[in-house]
């Protein structure tokens, strides 16, 4: 049984940040202890049921895959993050040149403890933006490695990308960026942005005001579309749903 208990004050449920409303408050799935004020419920049945759930707020989290500091990569997320507080997201970001991560190694029986956390993390959030700087015409190691370890934690969510690159376009690692996503079962805004090294003064800011306004409007996308998305797949995520729910149900047991 999937549960969570939701203290009657704000029936908050901190792990997957959803409320609930108040018919599944009063329906058979939930039981409310009197003594603590706490309901617990079944979140599938309740959600087999019809009772709704509506996330309090939606989290962006930003991942940057360069190891380079200062990072063009990092000033471009700036931007976008910026853009999805102000759009009413809480922001997160994870700098990959700051975490311990091993190699992905699918015969390693044991996840290390900080690994876990960065999954538990990546896992809170409702949608992501990526950002990388171009790499032989891809993503960089690291952040391919990072993707590596991702699956129920990322599927049906929404993510923005935004790649740094010397003089190329961009275009061949956001193609990359877009087909591993689909390999997760995760969306994908329909536009990106790409900047190039001239796009930047000396100090490292983005200097190019048409890209700075895409960078806003990727920030501002993610976010209320992420929020739509994820929605209607937490709504969509019953396990044993049939095919008018769907996708979503093949990751109901994740
Ligand atoms: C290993 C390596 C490979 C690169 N390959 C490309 C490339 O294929 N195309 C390109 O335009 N720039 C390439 N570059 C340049 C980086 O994309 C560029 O410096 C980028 O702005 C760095 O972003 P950052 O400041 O966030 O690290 C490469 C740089 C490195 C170190």
């Amino acid at each position: 049984m999937t549960s969570c208990s939701i203290p009657a004050d704000n029936r908050h449920v901190k792990h997957s940040d959803v409320v609930l409303t108040d018919s599944a408050a009063s329906s058979g799935d939930c039981a409310h202890n009197r003594t603590t004020d706490v309901y617990r419920c079944n979140i599938r049945a309740t959600l087999r049921a019809g009772h709704g759930y509506a996330h309090t707020m939606i989290t962006v989290l930003g991942i940057t895959g360069s190891m380079r500091w200062p990072s063009h990569t990092h000033m471009m997320m700036e931007v976008a993050l910026r853009a999805a507080r102000e759009s009413g997201a809480r922001v997160e970001l994870l700098d990959l040149r700051t975490l311990e991560l091993p190699m992905y190694d699918p015969r390693a029986g044991h996840i290390p403890p900080s690994v876990s956390e960065i999954r538990d993390r990546v896992a809170d959030a409702h949608a992501y933006l990526l950002g990388t700087p171009e790499y032989h015409g891809s993503i960089s190691g690291a952040l391919k490695n990072f993707l590596d370890y991702l699956y129920p934690e990322i599927n049906g969510k929404l993510f923005g990308f935004l790649v740094s690159t010397g003089n190329d376009l961009g275009t061949s690692a956001l193609t990359h960026l877009r087909e591993i996503v689909s390999y997760v079962h995760a969306w994908s805004l329909p536009y990106s942005v790409a900047a190039s090294m001239e796009d930047f003064d000396e100090a490292g800011h983005l200097t190019d005001l048409h890209l700075r306004d895409r960078l806003a409007r990727l920030g501002r996308d993610v976010t209320v579309y992420g929020q739509l998305i994820y929605d209607q797949f937490a709504r969509d995520r019953v396990t044993g749903g049939g095919a008018h729910l769907g996708f979503a149900p093949w990751h109901a047991g994740e």
